[in-house]
């Protein structure tokens, strides 16, 4: 039998490899993607076959990533909890797929993950294997055994002839940090305590906002059904439109989070995270839809928005119920056209101007000026009078409010 690994190629994942070569005497098929982690995922392969790896899958997910999963979330401005854009939450679902397209290729009947027992991806990653393979089976190393430490961990290496480069030369960072085209995130080390602040050299794709620019800069995202298609009137691709927005949102100072959230398992955990060009996405599409939605439509979507939230956050993208809710949205965003301006600064992402062929936003009916017909302010009396109607039944009833 034949097990297929999400494997990063660092420590833990090194060691589950040959962790499962010994308790389950299969043959490990390693699969590693670059969903835009920001590093090389080449030396995977070296590591693998070092491991006596054979099937060795490498697979660039970047844009499939953001086409595919960013792009439809963000279709409904999904924010969980008030606050978590879903960095990792959304990433989850594509690893789900691939590892089960790849134990379809490679004929394996197990995925194996290096998620904790603690934790939501460990759920994300196996509701998507169960949805996409029914008959699946799960191999969570973190579960089972008993290298509950950093030492332990390291102790099995030498004794198991493991080859990973954890020593002197790399710096192990302090948090448990996961990074993709959307975000990066910290948990952890003093982060524990959510009292304590995060210290300034955690943060690693953005300057503090006191520390960035005192000149503004201004950028134009133009918008197709509800999805970002170009920057200043450069047309890009979807991983080239978040990764530049993350470079210039990361350089203002903008996307850091700190918060505790409520993971799906029960416990509250501290997590901060970096988004920069989620965050400077999210004010622009909100913006967009301001001047291109209808009024019922928008106060729709927002109430179904944490519901949404929910779902990918809880780990059932490959749901029905997150298939009806997508097909709702994307039918929204037909007319979701259009340019909105933006000056970030220091932190802020400030809008400085929307315009759209589809707009429903009517100048002629709007105006504080002579609208010449357009607008009988008559018509409000009647309006106002009804909408009061129930109330001034009650108040002549003796019903008091107050
Ligand atoms: N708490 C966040 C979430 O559940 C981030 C999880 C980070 N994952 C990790 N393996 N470090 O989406
Ligand atoms: C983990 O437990 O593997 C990371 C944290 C999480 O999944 O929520």
């Amino acid at each position: 039998n034949k097990v297929v690994l999400a494997y990063s190629g660092g420590l833990d994942t090194s060691v589950i490899v040959r962790w499962l070569q010994d308790n389950y005497a299969c043959e490990v098929v390693t699969f590693t993607a670059d969903i835009g982690q920001g590093e090389e995922v080449a030396p995977a392969r070296a590591k693998a076959e070092a491991l006596g790896v054979k099937e060795i899958y490498i697979d660039d997910l970047r844009e499939e990533f953001v086409r595919d999963f960013v792009f439809p979330m963000f279709r409904a401005n999904t924010v969980y909890e008030g606050e978590y854009l879903l960095g990792t939450s959304i990433a989850r679902p594509l690893i789900a797929k691939r590892l089960i397209e790849i134990a379809n290729e490679t004929g394996a009947d197990a995925i194996s993950h290096g998620a904790t027992g603690k934790g939501n991806d460990q759920v994300r990653f196996e509701l998507g294997a169960y949805a996409l393979k029914p008959g699946i089976k799960v191999i969570a190393p973190w579960r089972e055994w008993n290298l509950t430490s950093r030492e332990t961990l390291m102790a099995y290496c030498e004794e198991r002839d493991i080859p990973v480069d954890f020593s002197k030369s790399k710096k192990k960072s302090p948090y448990s940090m996961d990074a993709n085209l959307l975000h990066i995130s910290y948990e952890g080390g003093i982060l524990e305590d959510p009292w304590a602040e995060a210290e300034e050299d955690m943060w690693r794709w953005s300057v503090s906002p006191e520390a960035a620019p005192d000149t503004p800069t201004y950028i134009e995202l133009d918008f197709e059904r509800g999805d970002i298609t170009a920057i200043d009137g450069e047309r890009l691709s979807p991983a080239t439109v978040l990764e530049r927005l993350n470079k210039v949102g990361g350089a203002n100072g903008i996307g850091r989070l700190d918060l505790v959230e409520n993971r799906y398992v029960g416990m509250k955990s501290r997590g901060c995270y970096e988004t920069p060009g989620g965050t400077i996405m999210l004010k622009a599409h909100r913006a967009i839809e301001s001047l291109t939605l209808d009024r019922e439509v928008a106060h729709l979507k927002d109430e179904l928005m944490p519901r949404y939230a929910e779902i990918i956050y809880n780990g059932y993208w490959w749901s029905p119920e997150r298939q009806m809710l997508q097909a709702a949205i994307d039918q929204t965003q037909a007319s979701v056209n259009g340019k909105v301006r933006l000056k970030l600064y220091k932190g802020n992402v400030i809008l400085a101007g929307r315009q759209s062929a589809d707009s429903l936003f009517d100048d002629a009916i709007a105006t504080f000026e002579d609208d010449a017909g357009a607008y009988n302010q008559k018509d409000a009396e009647g309006f106002i009078k009804l909408n009061a109607l129930r109330m001034r039944i009650a108040a002549n009833k003796g019903r008091t409010l107050f």
